[in-house]
């Protein structure tokens, strides 16, 4: 069992999808053509959403996302630390400040409480929007943040990309997805081999909003528009202004393709997720050395990742990598990083997600990861943790 190596997270490919890559390498199209909108408007279904648009990878529709809501130099925007780097880059690339807002020690999301002590602080006005992430796949309840938001005249931008297919129930009793535009300006999606959906790299940006999705899709090509109701003048057919600084944030058509073929069995890789959640929950319930994540019945968990946290993280860490078992730590939170410490950023400043980061780590899930090889974790983690 041991002679593989069995990694946190990884991708699932097969036949359909390998067909439709190819059937879309032999058309005419291999960008900008009509897989794109199809798989946008699929996703945005799959979502709920009014509007989706595809992006070449997360990082570059976090990027737009940023540059719709108008994000300028001085802008200060309020991010949790508990994330990959790039929910709070957007922001920096758009010359804003970062404020980190500590976690909520059971369900590792942004503490709606300290949020609302970080913006009681200060005047009303001095932040412009908040980027939440669904860590791990377990969705926010963004109906609360959004009423904070709306408070203090803030955008929010929900990233989604841990979370396809989660859902919190509201106020009233209704199940609201993850990316599902209600609440959120903007929600972010990652199709990263590690996550739920893969092309390899890309991403979404969801929205309910006309005008932001209009500007999602403006700056995504360049800024150039051949819209003849926007141009200034129409010299002929061919004609097209560059009317604003954009960029090629675009995804290729057989990504999309890719795409398409994985969202259909995105459901299929949610259910296979919950099973192996549930049996590591189950294989861990009695010791006491392991936390396992929070649940609640009230929210569907997308569980892009399972992360335990444990007294001695590291040595299990180096003790499951020795057994081929290639569990990850997700994530050292980002204010301590280097870049993020420069701006002013210490050690000590948010000591939730400062402990939590010394004892967590994320287990093998994905839909492929068999029975034996479950086993077989479970087996080096209890080994471990009965020494
Ligand atoms: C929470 C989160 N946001 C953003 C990203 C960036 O995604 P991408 O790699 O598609 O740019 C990731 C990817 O790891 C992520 O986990």
């Amino acid at each position: 069992m041991s002679d593989h190596i069995i990694p946190y997270g990884r991708q699932y490919i097969n036949e359909d999808d390998i067909k439709a890559v190819i059937e879309t390498l032999k058309s005419d199209y291999l960008t900008q053509g009509p897989k794109i909108k199809e798989f946008e408007e699929k996703f945005a279904a799959y979502v709920d959403a009014k509007y989706a648009v595809a992006f070449n990878n997360a990082t570059s529709a976090l990027h737009t996302a940023a540059k719709a809501l108008d994000v300028k130099p001085g802008d200060k925007v309020i991010v949790t630390p508990m994330t990959f780097a790039a929910s709070a880059n957007c922001i920096r690339y758009c010359g804003g400040e970062v404020k980190f807002c500590d976690i909520d020690p059971e369900t590792y999301l942004m503490d709606i409480n300290r949020l609302k002590e970080i913006l009681e602080a200060s005047p009303k006005g001095t932040y412009k929007g908040v980027v939440v992430v669904d860590f791990a796949g377990y969705p926010h309840n963004l109906e609360e943040f959004r009423t904070v938001c709306d408070e203090y005249g803030m955008w929010l931008i929900e990233d989604a990309c841990h979370a396809p297919g989660a859902w919190f129930t509201d106020s009233k009793g209704n199940k609201q997805k993850s990316g599902n535009g209600q609440f959120a300006d903007i929600s972010i999606f990652s199709f990263h081999p590690v996550k739920h959906i893969a092309t390899g790299e890309g991403g979404m940006a969801t929205t309910n909003n006309p005008d932001l999705y209009k500007k999602l899709c403006h700056y995504r090509t360049h800024g150039i528009t051949k819209d003849p109701a926007l141009l200034h003048k129409n010299d002929g057919g061919w004609y097209y202004e560059m009317q604003d600084l954009g960029f090629n944030y675009r995804l290729t058509d057989f990504q999309a393709a890719l795409g398409i073929t994985q969202l259909a069995r995105a459901d299929k890789g949610l259910d296979k997720r919950q099973k192996i959640a549930q049996k590591y929950d189950e294989a861990f319930a009695d010791i006491k050395d392991i936390k396992t994540p929070q649940r609640a019945e009230d929210i569907y968990h997308a569980f892009h990742l399972y992360i335990i946290q444990v007294p001695d993280r590291k040595g299990l860490y180096d003790f499951l990598h020795d057994n081929r078992v290639y569990a990850q730590v997700h994530y050292v939170p980002l204010h301590l990083m280097p870049y993020y410490q420069e701006l002013g950023n210490k050690e000590g400043d948010l000591p939730i997600v400062e402990e939590y980061y010394q004892h967590c780590l994320s287990l093998p899930m994905y839909p492929t990861l068999t029975d034996e090889e479950q086993e077989y974790v479970i087996s080096k983690v209890k080994e471990f943790i009965s020494k």
